[in-house]
């Protein structure tokens, strides 16, 4: 039977849904504040979801409603309330003065392109927050340029969802001077074979957390002491970097 959830979720549950590291950071930075939590670049709520299940107060704001309308079936079924805002990083308003604390999970924050986007998203998470509010960003500790042929391949995400295997497989990480582009191969296979495959590319910017902390303190913010996710066997680390708005 074809499945009746959008592919765009399926992806995202498939290459996102399996990381948990970073859960218990966030956590602990919700509880340092009051106020609610805005969650940009929420996706089907993997972040959100969890702060509400813990009884956080929690927005979740994403520039694609496919991936919203998951996490608002998902916080439904969850018996747990999350307020969703479709809107762009750089230039959100999801209520002035209103959030204690304003997370961008996963390295969300490297998908926007440069200085000048970062300093847009800046703009409207400064305005977002209530007095001595924080931001904290996840960054992608940097991103070794490899290739499957020389280097061998690291491990494919994969789900099962609704009967059919999803796998996708990290094919190389290719160096663009400013941006790394991870090249990955999406294969929904069959009982013997993929039945269909698609090649994605996604960019990161390369920007480090003293690069991001010295753009943010330049547009008023103070830098705090950055945290930090440790990588894992099968995940790079990341720095977060935090600021007082
Ligand atoms: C890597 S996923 C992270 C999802 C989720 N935060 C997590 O940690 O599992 C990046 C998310 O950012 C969203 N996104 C990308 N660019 C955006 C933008 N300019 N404004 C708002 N959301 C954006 C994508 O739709 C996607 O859901």
């Amino acid at each position: 039977m074809a499945s009746t959830t959008p592919r765009s979720v399926i992806w995202h549950d498939v290459e996102c849904g399996g990381y948990g590291e970073d859960h218990a950071l966030w956590r602990a930075l919700a509880g340092e504040v009051d106020g609610p939590v805005l969650d940009v670049g929420a996706g089907t709520g993997r972040v959100a979801l969890d702060l509400a299940a813990h009884g956080v107060e929690v927005v979740a704001l994403d520039l694609e409603p496919e991936l919203l309308e998951a996490l608002d079936a998902r916080a439904e079924r969850r018996g747990v309330h999350v307020e969703t805002v479709v809107a762009d990083a750089r230039s959100f308003d999801a209520g002035a003065g209103r959030f204690g604390l304003v997370i961008v999970p996963m390295q969300t924050l490297q998908l926007l392109d440069g200085a000048a986007e970062r300093a847009a998203f800046f703009g409207a998470a400064r305005r977002a927050l209530r007095p001595g509010g924080l931001v904290a960003i996840a960054l992608a500790d940097a991103l070794e340029s490899f290739d499957g042929e020389s280097d061998g391949l690291p491990e494919p995400d994969m789900a099962v969802i609704d009967g059919l295997r999803y796998v996708s497989l990290p094919l190389a990480v290719v160096d663009e001077g400013d941006r790394a582009a991870i090249h990955r191969l999406r294969q929904v296979m069959g009982i013997i074979a993929p039945v269909e495959e698609e090649h994605d590319v996604i960019r990161l910017a390369r920007v480090d957390a003293v690069m991001l902390a010295d753009e943010a303190e330049a547009l008023g913010f103070e830098a705090l002491e950055a945290r930090r996710i440790p990588a894992t066997d099968v995940y790079v680390g990341s720095t977060v970097v935090v600021l007082r708005g």
